[in-house]
């Protein structure tokens, strides 16, 4: 899968795909993702790609035409099956929508700094608008990194047990049960002892079982759904 991200700021999108599960799912060639600099299409000798708005208002925008010219020059060199735009106006992402981006082959995501983007670019060009959350960020970098992580690790074979994702939170509107790992005792704090039975049906259901009292304890809304 490629996702190929266009940003004002590349620098704060190097880290989180150079480490990990998604280092290694490039490594793996399972994943391919290119960050295109918007100011190389910016206009004059100071590459500009903002400026001020039509009838007035604090905050640049995002000019419409040095990205319309990084938009169509990757438009016409791949075919897309998403064009995103990350915006805190955008429909919330969710588990369901990453599991099904997931099955997608290429995505563009588009991220907004400033005070948005010419709305004409959305109009044109965006296929799907999508925010992280009900609060303001700086810039799309960090929703872009959560976005193309949640996806990422859907992807066959990017997770050494296929099955892992499966058992994530929200995959099924329940939160994650408890985990424990070694030592069975700290400090006279036990890890359950269903855990330590090896009797795998039970483990199932105790399992099943503390994630519905989890999620009604935590997030009985995800119960309505
Ligand atoms: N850009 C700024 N804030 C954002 C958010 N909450 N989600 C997506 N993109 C954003």
């Amino acid at each position: 899968m490629v996702f190929d991200i266009i940003s004002a700021v590349p620098d704060l999108l190097q880290s989180p795909f150079q480490h990990s599960i998604l280092k290694r799912a490039v490594d793996k060639q399972l994943l391919e993702i290119n960050i295109i600099e918007l100011r190389k299409y910016g206009l004059g000798p100071h590459n500009q790609i903002d400026d001020y708005q039509y009838g007035g208002g604090a905050g640049m925008v995002m000019m419409v035409e040095p990205l319309d010219k990084c938009i169509s020059e990757l438009k016409a060199a791949h075919k897309y099956d998403e064009v995103i735009f990350v915006t805190p106006d955008g429909k919330t992402f969710n588990q369901s929508k990453a599991n099904e981006l997931s099955l997608k082959n290429r995505i563009m995501i588009i991220l907004g700094h400033y005070k948005g983007i010419d709305q004409r670019i959305r109009d044109m060009h965006v296929t799907l608008e999508l925010s992280i959350g009900d609060y303001v960020l700086s810039g799309g970098e960090l929703p872009a990194a959560v976005i193309v992580d949640s996806i990422s690790r859907l992807i066959p074979g990017v997770l050494n047990d296929g099955t892992s994702a499966l058992t994530d939170s929200h995959q099924d509107n329940l939160l994650a049960p408890p985990v424990y790992t070694r030592p069975a005792d700290y400090n006279g704090r036990q890890v359950p002892e269903v855990l330590l039975s090896g009797h795998d049906k039970k483990i199932e259901e105790w399992r099943e079982e503390q994630a519905v009292q989890k999620t009604e304890a935590l997030r009985p809304d995800l119960l309505e759904d």
